[in-house]
Order: C-alpha cells, then sequence, then structure tokens
C-alpha cells in the first residue's frame, strides 16, 4: 500500500501576520495564507492589543481556507503546530488557544513551535540543507548568529546588544516618513539612489562593532546618525536625500552583517571542520532584502560554502515555517502536551537544554 505522507497544519499570530499553512512531510506546501493587519499603518508600528483582536477575528476563517484549499478535512491532519513564543502575547494566546481547541477536538498531536525556531528551519523546506549549518538570523526583533545542529540545538555565537536590524530599517523609514513596515520601503528608496558614491560621502553613515572581536552586533548608534542626519534636513525631505540616506544606511546594515557573519563562519569552520556541505543560511523578515543577500552571496564564495536564503515570502512572518517546523518535530515524536504555556521571551538556545 502506498504510504500517505504525513500533514501538519500551521498557525502563526506573534506579530502583525495571521497565518495558517499546511505542509506535507514531502515538504509539498498545500496551503500557505498570510493576512498582513493593515490596522496598524496609522501607528507606524505594531499595537498589540489591535493585533491581538485582529487575530481573533480572522483566524478561524483563515484555518477553514486553508483546508478547503488543500482539499482535506481536519481528520486528514496529522498534528497541529503553532507559535508558542516568543511574541506579543495577546497574538501568541489567540493562536495557541486555537490550536489547542483542534487538537482536543479532533485528537491530533500539539507542537508547540518557538517562532525563532520556525525561522531557522524554513530553508529545509525549500532545498536539502543539512545539519550542521550557519545561520544569520535578522528580523523585526531579533538579530542572531547560531549554528543549527539539528531540530532543537542551537548554538548561539552572537547576538544584538541594543536593537534588531529589522527595527533599524523601521526606524530609519519612520524619520524619512516612509510607510510601514520600514523595510521594504527603505529598500525601494534606495533604488531610486542614482549615484551611491555621491550618497556615501554626503551622508555617511557608522558601522558599530564592525572590526570588533566576536560576532555580536549593534545598531542603536546607526539608528541614532539617521535621527542626527535627518533633524539637520527640512520637514520636507528632498526625494533625492531620502533615496541617498536609504542607501547609505543599507550600505552600513550590509557591512555590519557582512563582517558579524565573516567571524562566525570562521568560528562554524573551525568547530565543524569534517562538515561535508558547509551552508550559511540566511534567515528572518530583512533577509527579504537583495543587496544584504548579495553581500552573503559573495561571502559565501569567499569562504566556499554554500549561501541559502529561502523564498522572499517564506522569510517574512509566515505559518508555512512553523507548520515545517512542526513537521521536523513531530517526525522526531517531540509532542506537546495541551498545558502547554505561551512564552514572551524565549530563547533559541534555551530549547537545546529542553530536548
Ligand atoms: O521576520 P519578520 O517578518 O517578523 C519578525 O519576526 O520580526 O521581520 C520583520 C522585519 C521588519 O523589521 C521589516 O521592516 C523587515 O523585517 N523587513 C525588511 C525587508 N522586508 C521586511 N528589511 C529590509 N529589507 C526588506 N526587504
Ligand atoms: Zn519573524
Amino acid at each position: 500500500m502506498k504510504k500517505v505522507a504525513k500533514k501538519v497544519l500551521g498557525i502563526e499570530t506573534s506579530c502583525d501576520e495571521t497565518a495558517v499553512a499546511i505542509v506535507t512531510e514531502d515538504k509539498a506546501l498545500l496551503a500557505n495564507l498570510v493576512l498582513s493587519q493593515q490596522e496598524h499603518a496609522l501607528f507606524g508600528g505594531v499595537v498589540p492589543e489591535i493585533a491581538a483582536r485582529a487575530h481573533l477575528n480572522h483566524i478561524d476563517t483563515l484555518v477553514q481556507e486553508a483546508l478547503h484549499k488543500s482539499g482535506l478535512s481536519f481528520g486528514d491532519l496529522d498534528a497541529v503546530a503553532v507559535t508558542a513564543g516568543p511574541g506579543l502575547i495577546g497574538g501568541v494566546l489567540v493562536g495557541v488557544m486555537t490550536a489547542k481547541a483542534i487538537a482536543a477536538v479532533h485528537g491530533m498531536p500539539l507542537i508547540a513551535v518557538n517562532h525563532l525556531e520556525g525561522h531557522a528551519l524554513t530553508v529545509r523546506l525549500t532545498e536539502d540543507v543539512p545539519f550542521p549549518y550557519l545561520l544569520l538570523l535578522v528580523s523585526g526583533g531579533h538579530c542572531q548568529l547560531l549554528i543549527v545542529e539539528g531540530v532543537g540545538k542551537y548554538r548561539r555565537l552572537g547576538t544584538t546588544l541594543d536593537d534588531a536590524a529589522g527595527e533599524a530599517f523601521d526606524k530609519t523609514a519612520k524619520l524619512l516618513g516612509l510607510s510601514y513596515p520600514g523595510g521594504p520601503a527603505v529598500e525601494k528608496m534606495a533604488l531610486n539612489c542614482d549615484n551611491p558614491a555621491r550618497a556615501l560621502e554626503k551622508f555617511p553613515l557608522p558601522t558599530p562593532m564592525v572590526g570588533k572581536d566576536g560576532c555580536d552586533f549593534s545598531f542603536s548608534g546607526l539608528k541614532t546618525a539617521v535621527k542626527r542626519i535627518v533633524d539637520k534636513l527640512p520637514e520636507t525631505i528632498d526625494r533625492r536625500d531620502a533615496a541617498d540616506i536609504c542607501h547609505s544606511f543599507q550600505h552600513s546594515v550590509a557591512m555590519i552583517l557582512n563582517d558579524r557573519t565573516e567571524q562566525a563562519i570562521k568560528q562554524y569552520l573551525s568547530l565543524h571542520p569534517q562538515q561535508k556541505n558547509p551552508s550559511l543560511v540566511v534567515a528572518g523578515g530583512v533577509a527579504a532584502n537583495k543587496m544584504l543577500r548579495q553581500g552573503l552571496e559573495h561571502l559565501g564564495k569567499k569562504y566556499n560554502i554554500r549561501f541559502v536564503a529561502p523564498p522572499l515570502d517564506l522569510c517574512t512572518d509566515n505559518a508555512a515555517m512553523i507548520a515545517w517546523a512542526g513537521m521536523e518535530r513531530l517526525r522526531l515524536g517531540m509532542t506537546d502536551s495541551l498545558d502547554f504555556p505561551v512564552y514572551p521571551r524565549w530563547p533559541l538556545e534555551s530549547l537545546s537544554a529542553a530536548s
């Protein structure tokens, strides 16, 4: 008899995306629905109460839609995976309560997924990347370099001492009056820069931590430097200046990420000298940025290691990554009980101790 591939339903509600997806064991994405909440645009940042209410309003419909799209019913699913943290707790609770209800009513296993583990393992949904690989995780709330040694096994090499890279993008966009979320807006505006050399000379920006030992990051000085520049400009910023500032800003972020990642590559290669297929993986929302990807690709070539990035729509928050992390856990028998708590903070390395 032909073996039927396992199917996992994934739910993601930890920030401002309400997302539901269904993946199969053989890596088919049967449904991948992402509803980006527009309610926050007015405030230039995510408002937790509004986010939680919006998740509540949409989650049931999205689950039904995902089943409908994949032609499945609850009885066809093998497990439900859900983000149990870290994130905005009201939203996380909405997702977790929904998943627990599905698990309880339909008698299927629950898998509590760490959102960061979702980002960390996404690449294995679209490519064959063996453990251990080096991961640069750059999102709105996190900026870390880790060695992914296995499911639930993470060794952190460096982290940010202050802000995350995505936060710096969002802040820069806000200062320049660009739309929210800031990352894509800054990237788009930087494309209008017709003279990169002029941009770097007119608006030089710092590159904190570059050249220092270790793999830690810092972005607050860069953010403050952008503010100082913008404060000196007229209220209505000239479009050419805005494009130049965005280019200079992206250039600095790329320098920082490249320098820190280069340090991490050296550590990774010396910790795993026998690794036959060493890989550098980038994940998280900021990984959608093309200039940053190019820099990292270059670095991969320099050290003769494979550079892999998930497709753009799987870099920003989605539920396919949660369903996939659930699948990786299900295959190893790592399921959770219905009284699993939610965690507003939940460092990835703490999973290593638990598994
Ligand atoms: O992973 P993600 O969707 O959510 C978190 O878990 O934080 O990351 C969101 C962050 C935001 O700060 C957003 O501005 C940034 O990713 N981002 C980008 C781009 N697309 C999203 N940053 C730079 N360039 C982009 N194209
Ligand atoms: Zn994320």
